[in-house]
């Protein structure tokens, strides 16, 4: 961590960063690869796609034909963002999983019109996104100060500074949906804990739909997101000194009509064990056999209701674009 300022000190400061990964973020790495890979069914958590190769193909899947989560999203914003910044009248945004910001530019500008833009607060494990769009937005947005958080969303929220003012916690992306359900009611609780009585949450979740248009979306015929589910296994190779070969692994996307999410996973095209030098564990794979790497939840009105509901929030805008396909929810905590 860097050394930490005087109150007067920081409300002059236009770009602060915070990392709280210093080594952290290798244990959890170890500590899900002990977990994850050694279950009757392996498993590898999603937020270790995401070293700055793995930031950079998501990027280019946000700009492919069949990813339509993302454009969706931006319409929804590009649409409403001048209602949310007036009905919330917030002074700061946090963002979780803020990535590049791409599309956070369309809230920071209405919140810019609506004159009570004064702080950005993304929070993200990519220390170089973090950095990058710290720098890129002062000078976009002058006078904007940006307080950036190098971390985990699951285990750093308590590091996020106290609002200044109204605040939006933006958690954009349907990331929320890479949690199964009882995990994911416990971050919706623990992000609910960054709301004060003015404060909402901006959440977007993708929704169900035909089971053609979401596998497409995860299985892109450029092959991007086959090379981003790869991905997490370089990042094995270089963190853990493991010897795995993604060329040995199929990349497989499929809807799962019970659970009504996506799962990602990676089908071994051999039989072969790897070693993972650090944590001297040999793994096995049968041909055949599969290694799953992300699930993405498709939600229903309903079912982001009784999320929300659960977490102790309550929706006050429901927002979506002309075809349903994706939505935006703003949210407060409930008032009893
Ligand atoms: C699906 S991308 C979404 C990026 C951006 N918000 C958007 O809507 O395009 C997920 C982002 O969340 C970050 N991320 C994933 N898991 C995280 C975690 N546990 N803590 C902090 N950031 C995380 C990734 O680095 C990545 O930038």
């Amino acid at each position: 961590m860097e050394p930490t300022s005087s109150p007067r000190q920081l409300a002059r400061e236009t770009i602060r960063i915070e990392s709280h990964l210093d080594g952290t973020n290798e244990r959890s790495l170890a500590d899900d690869v002990l977990d994850g890979l050694t279950r009757p069914f392996k498993e590898l958590p999603p937020k270790h796609f995401y070293d700055a190769r793995g930031a950079d193909l998501f990027d280019q899947i946000c700009d492919l034909p069949e990813y339509y989560p993302t454009r969706a999203e931006r319409a929804i914003l590009e649409e409403r963002a001048a209602e949310i910044a007036e009905l919330t009248g917030a002074v700061e945004l946090v963002e979780l999983g803020s990535g590049t910001a791409a599309k956070t530019r369309v809230l920071l500008d209405a919140l810019q019109a609506a004159g009570t833009l004064e702080r950005y607060i993304p929070v993200d494990v990519t220390e170089s996104m973090v950095r990058d769009c710290a720098k890129t937005l002062t000078s976009e947005y002058p006078g904007l100060r940006v307080h950036g958080v190098i971390g985990d969303f699951e285990r750093h929220l308590d590091r996020i500074p106290p609002a200044a003012g109204p605040r939006i916690v933006a958690f954009l992306g349907g990331t929320i949906g890479n949690f199964p359900p009882g995990s994911r009611r416990r971050v919706l609780r623990q992000i609910a804990g960054l709301l004060g009585p003015g404060d909402h949450l901006l959440m977007g979740t993708d929704l169900v739909k035909d089971p053609r248009v979401l596998e497409a979306a995860y299985d892109d015929s450029q092959g991007v997101t086959a090379a981003f589910n790869r991905n997490v296994l370089h990042v094995l190779n270089r963190e853990l000194q493991a010897d795995f070969d993604p060329e040995d692994f199929d990349h497989v996307a499929l809807f799962d009509p019970h659970n009504e999410w996506i799962e990602m996973r990676l089908r071994a095209r051999r039989e072969h064990t790897t070693l993972v030098r650090d944590l001297d564990l040999p793994v096995h794979f049968d041909a055949g056999e599969e290694l799953r790497t992300e699930i993405s939840a498709k939600f229903t009105p309903e079912r982001l209701q009784s999320d929300l509901t659960a977490a102790g929030l309550e929706l006050v805008r429901w927002l979506t674009d002309p075809d349903e396909l994706f939505a935006l929810s703003l949210s407060r905590i409930h008032a009893h």
